[in-house]
């Protein structure tokens, strides 16, 4: 398994924004540093050995890989009372991406919102989904082997592409070019002091987070509350 092209000619080292060459499964640096490429997804992630939150998060993400959706379902369901799935369609179904395009979705977890990703670019677009998960993005591969998404194990912080590859960008629940979309966890300001937000701020204190600000690169910016108001998504257009 290889990747078209279109993407090898826009991946670059995540250390040092170079190209790289590739020769058979490996993507190799001028210099001789090499990534390799393993059933079908590349691993390009700088730094190699991870630290801090990004080490302790990733161990948690790379255990629970298997049964994150059946998680999140159930977790959504008994706290907050609604259907998860239909929550994340409602979200896509909300961002103005055109039909066709070039879609980076970074963080997709186990692929959680790959099929309403793939509606709304239609089988025109082309989507490369990169997570820090190696498991995660195994769970990607088995759980949608017909929605034709490139898969690549690198970190957010140290993107390995070009600049200004992408038509568009999606994330949900993590990190922050054309048309973005991210959004998080977090109460409204309107939240009511009940019962239910002190148990949701026990179990997972990410939704008294505040949301973060909104870079000054992009404009026609809209916020919208989702997820029952338990989540925001910022929506807007790079400069
Ligand atoms: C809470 S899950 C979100 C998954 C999915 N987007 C959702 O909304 O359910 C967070 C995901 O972000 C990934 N992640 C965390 N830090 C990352 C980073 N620096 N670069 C790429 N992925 C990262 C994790 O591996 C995990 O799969």
């Amino acid at each position: 398994m290889s990747y078209p092209s279109w993407l090898n000619e826009m991946i670059r080292c995540p250390e040092t924004g170079k190209p790289l060459k590739q020769s058979g499964d490996l993507y190799v640096r001028e210099d001789g540093k090499q990534y390799k490429m393993t059933d079908g997804i590349l691993s390009a992630v700088y730094p190699e050995t991870l630290s801090g939150e990004d080490a302790q998060m990733n161990q948690t993400y790379e255990l629970l890989a298997p049964f994150y959706d059946f998680f999140e379902r159930i977790t959504w369901k008994l706290f907050i009372g609604s259907d998860i799935v239909k929550d994340r369609s409602d979200i896509v179904s909300q961002i103005k991406f055109e039909p066709g395009i070039k879609l980076l979705e970074v963080s997709p977890g186990s692929g959680v919102f790959q099929n309403a990703l793939r509606e709304k670019v239609s089988d025109k677009g082309e989507i490369v989904s990169l997570d820090l998960s190696m498991n995660m993005l195994r769970q990607c591969q088995k759980r949608h082997k017909t929605l034709n998404i490139h898969l690549i194990h690198g970190n957010a912080q140290h993107l390995p592409f070009e600049d200004n590859s992408f038509d568009g960008l999606f994330h949900f629940g993590g990190v922050n070019y054309g048309l973005v979309s991210w959004g998080d966890e977090r109460f409204s300001p309107d939240y009511p002091n009940n019962f239910r937000k002190s148990l949701l701020s026990k179990l997972n204190p990410g939704f008294l987070k505040p949301m973060p600000e909104i870079p000054t690169e992009v404009y026609d910016v809209q916020v919208k509350e989702v997820y029952k108001v338990h989540a925001y998504l910022v929506t807007a257009r790079k400069k």
